[in-house]
C-alpha cells in the first residue's frame, strides 16, 4: 500500500507499507551481497538509517553454503536485519556476469522459502543496442514470466520489472501489459547500461515514458540506479525507489561518491565532507591503510553521502525547492544538465500535472533551463485569464497585470538582473487580478462589493468580507486567494469540485473532518495545491481545501488525504 503524503516537481514522499514494515520513499534499497559485506545490515540501520535492503537470491541460491544457511534461517535471520528485505533475482548477472541460464520458476520458488518480502521474477535483461524485435521478444518473455509468478506469489509483494530496451513504444506496451497482472513494485529495467555511459536524456525518456503509462498507487523503482548525483533527478520525474551497489562498487575501485560525481581516493589531499569517517579520518592515513579497510572506509562514507542525499531530496520536497536542487545536482556533469533541460523543454505538460499551482518558496532562476519550468509555463497560462490595463514586465513572464505583483511566481521569482519592480496598486486591483488569476477570465465581478481588510504590519489584504461574512483570505506566502464556503458559493462554477456521495463521510467533513482519498470523486481536471470545494450527493458544498493530489490520483489512490483543511 502506498500513501503519498507530500510532493513536489514530478516527484512524492509516500509511506510505502510492506507487511509490518513502513519505507518513507523516495528512499533506497542498500544492495547486501552475502559474499562481500563491508557495511552489515544491522549497521546500516543503526548508523545510516537504512528502512529497506536489497540482495541477490541468485548470489545465494548459487553457493551451496549460502544456500543452506539461508534456507536453514530464513533470510532474515541469514542477514540479520528484521526490516523488510527486497530480493533480485539474478537477471542483472545474467548481464553482467554473463551468467547462461537462471531457471525462472525455481529462483522464484527460492525467494518465498527463504522469507523474502519483495520477489522479483526473473526478467529477460535488454541491452541498449538490441534491436526493436529482439526488445520486443524479451518483453513479451518478461510479461510471461511475471505472470507465472504472480500465480504463485500472492502473499508477498511481487515486483513488474518493465523492459523495452530504447524503444519507448515498447516500454510503454510493456507498462500496459505488466500493470494488468498487478504486481506491487514497478521496476524500470535495463537501464543501468545507460547510466554507466551518462547518457541521462535517454534515461530520463525511458522513465518518464513508463510514469505516463503506470498507475500512481505503486512505488515506482530504477533498478540499478546507482550513483547520489542522480537522485534527486531521478526523483523529479517521478522514481519513488533506488536500488545501488554502487557504494560498495565504487569502494573496491577506490571510489569516493559526491554528489557532484566520484572522485578517485588517491586524487583527494584532503576529505570535503564531515560524514562521521571522514571528519575523524586524515586522508594520508586512509590512502595507506590495507585494501579491505580503506574499502570499509570508502563504503561508509559513499553510504553517508548516498543517505544525506536522500534526506536532502526528501527535504526540498517539503520545502517546495526540489526543482532548485535538481538544478543545482545537474551541474555535476553536461550531459545530466542536457538531460533536465531536454526534459523541461520536452514534457512540461506532462509536469504541469503534478506539479503545485502556487508554492511556498520562490522561483530561483538558475539557468536557461529555468524557462522550461513548469511553474512558469502554467503563470504564462493562466495569466491569459486577466485583463487588466496596468501591466508592468517582467522577464520571464512578459507584462504582467500589477494586481500579480505578490502573486506566485510572479513576486516570489528570482531572476538575476531583473531588479524587484516598484508598482503601486490598489487592493482592489490585487484582488480582482488574483480572483481572475486562479478562478479565470472576470471570476471577480462577482465580488464587486467586498470589503478587503488590510493588515496594518504588512499593508497586504488579509481577510475578504461581504458586510459580516468572512468570504476567504489572502495567504501570505503566495498571495493566492483562499475560499471560505461562503466565497466558494459565490465562486460557484469556477472552482472546481470534487464530491464525497457517502453521507457519513460527507458528515465528518462538513465538521472539519479529514478528506480522505478513498471517499473523493473529482468533479473536475484538478491540480495539486488548488482550492476546491467539497460537496455532497447533493452537490451542496460542505466543505473547501487545498488538493495535495490531482484528480487522476484521486482516482487511482485509496489511502491517504487527498485535499488538506484548514
Ligand atoms: N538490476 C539492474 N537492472 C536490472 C534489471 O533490468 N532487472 C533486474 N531484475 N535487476 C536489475
Ligand atoms: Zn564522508
Amino acid at each position: 500500500m502506498l500513501e503519498p503524503v507530500d510532493r513536489d516537481a514530478g516527484g512524492r514522499i509516500c509511506k510505502w507499507t510492506v507487511d509490518k514494515h513502513i519505507i518513507h520513499t523516495p528512499n533506497i534499497a542498500i544492495v547486501i551481497n552475502p559474499n562481500n559485506m563491508p557495511v552489515t545490515p544491522l549497521e546500516l540501520k543503526k548508523d545510516f538509517g537504512a528502512e529497506i535492503i536489497i540482495t541477490n537470491s541468485y548470489i545465494i541460491n548459487k553457493h551451496e553454503e549460502l544456500k543452506q544457511q539461508a534456507l536453514k534461517q530464513g533470510l532474515h535471520k541469514f542477514l540479520n536485519w528484521s526490516g523488510p528485505i527486497y530480493t533480485d533475482s539474478g537477471t542483472f548477472q545474467m548481464y553482467s556476469q554473463g551468467v547462461k541460464t537462471i531457471d525462472p520458476i525455481g529462483i522464484v520458488e527460492f525467494q518465498k522459502t527463504i522469507g523474502s518480502n519483495i520477489v522479483t521474477p526473473v526478467d529477460v535483461f535488454t541491452f541498449p543496442d538490441d534491436t526493436a524485435a529482439v526488445a520486443k521478444r524479451k518483453l513479451n518473455e518478461t510479461v510471461r514470466r511475471i505472470m507465472a509468478a504472480r500465480k504463485s506469489i500472492s502473499d508477498r509483494y511481487l515486483v513488474g520489472p518493465i523492459q523495452g530496451g530504447m524503444y519507448l513504444d515498447l516500454r510503454k506496451a510493456a507498462c500496459k501489459k505488466v500493470a494488468k497482472i498487478q504486481p506491487d513494485v514497478f521496476a524500470i529495467g535495463g537501464i543501468v547500461p545507460l547510466m554507466e555511459s551518462y547518457r541521462f536524456d535517454e534515461l530520463a525518456e525511458i522513465i518518464i515514458t513508463c510514469k505516463k503509462n503506470l498507475p500512481f498507487t505503486k512505488p515506482v523503482h530504477a533498478f540499478g540506479a546507482g550513483h547520489p548525483m542522480l537522485f534527486a533527478f531521478l526523483t523529479a520525474i517521478g522514481c519513488d525507489l533506488f536500488d545501488s551497489a554502487m557504494y560498495s562498487l565504487a569502494a573496491q575501485r577506490d571510489g569516493y561518491l559526491t554528489t557532484s560525481g566520484t572522485i578517485p581516493l588517491f586524487d583527494l589531499q584532503e576529505f570535503p565532507c564531515s560524514c562521521p569517517v571522514c571528519s575523524k579520518a586524515d586522508v594520508i592515513d586512509i590512502k595507506k591503510l590495507p585494501k579491505p579497510e580503506r574499502e570499509v572506509f570508502l563504503a561508509k562514507h559513499n553510504l553517508y553521502v548516498t543517505f544525506q542525499e536522500m534526506r536532502a531530496i526528501r527535504t526540498a520536497i517539503r520545502g517546495q525547492w526540489l526543482w532548485e536542487l535538481v538544478q543545482e545536482r545537474a551541474r555535476a556533469h553536461p550531459t545530466l544538465l542536457e538531460a533536465l533541460h531536454w526534459t523541461l523543454a520536452r514534457h512540461a505538460k506532462w509536469l504541469l500535472n503534478l506539479e503545485w499551482v502556487s508554492k511556498r518558496s520562490a522561483l530561483f532562476w538558475s539557468g536557461e533551463e529555468s524557462g522550461h519550468r513548469p511553474e512558469i509555463l502554467r503563470a504564462l497560462e493562466w495569466l491569459k485569464r486577466v485583463k487588466s490595463k496596468r501591466k508592468f514586465t517582467k522577464p520571464p513572464f512578459g507584462k504582467i497585470p500589477v494586481g500579480l505583483k505578490s502573486v506566485y511566481p510572479f513576486g516570489q521569482s528570482i531572476i538575476p538582473g531583473v531588479p524587484e519592480p516598484k508598482i503601486k496598486t490598489t487592493p482592489k486591483e490585487i484582488f480582482s487580478a488574483t480572483v481572475d488569476y486562479q478562478f479565470g477570465n472576470s471570476t471577480s465581478k462577482r465580488f464587486k462589493d467586498v470589503r478587503l481588510e488590510i493588515s496594518r504590519r504588512t499593508g497586504r489584504i488579509r481577510r475578504v468580507y461581504k458586510d459580516n461574512t468572512l468570504l476567504g483570505t489572502i495567504r501570505p506566502a503566495d498571495g493566492f486567494f483562499v475560499p471560505t464556503i461562503e466565497g466558494a458559493k459565490i465562486l460557484k462554477g469556477k472552482i472546481k469540485k470534487v464530491k464525497i456521495t457517502d453521507p457519513e463521510v460527507a458528515g465528518i467533513v462538513s465538521r472539519g473532518g479529514s478528506v480522505f482519498v478513498k471517499f473523493v470523486k473529482p468533479l473536475d481536471v484538478i491540480f495539486p495545491g488548488e482550492e476546491v470545494s467539497i460537496v455532497d450527493k447533493n452537490n451542496k458544498i460542505i466543505g473547501v481545501g487545498q488538493t495535495l493530489l490531482n484528480s487522476e490520483e484521486m482516482k487511482q489512490l485509496k489511502r491517504g488525504v487527498a485535499i488538506v483543511r484548514r
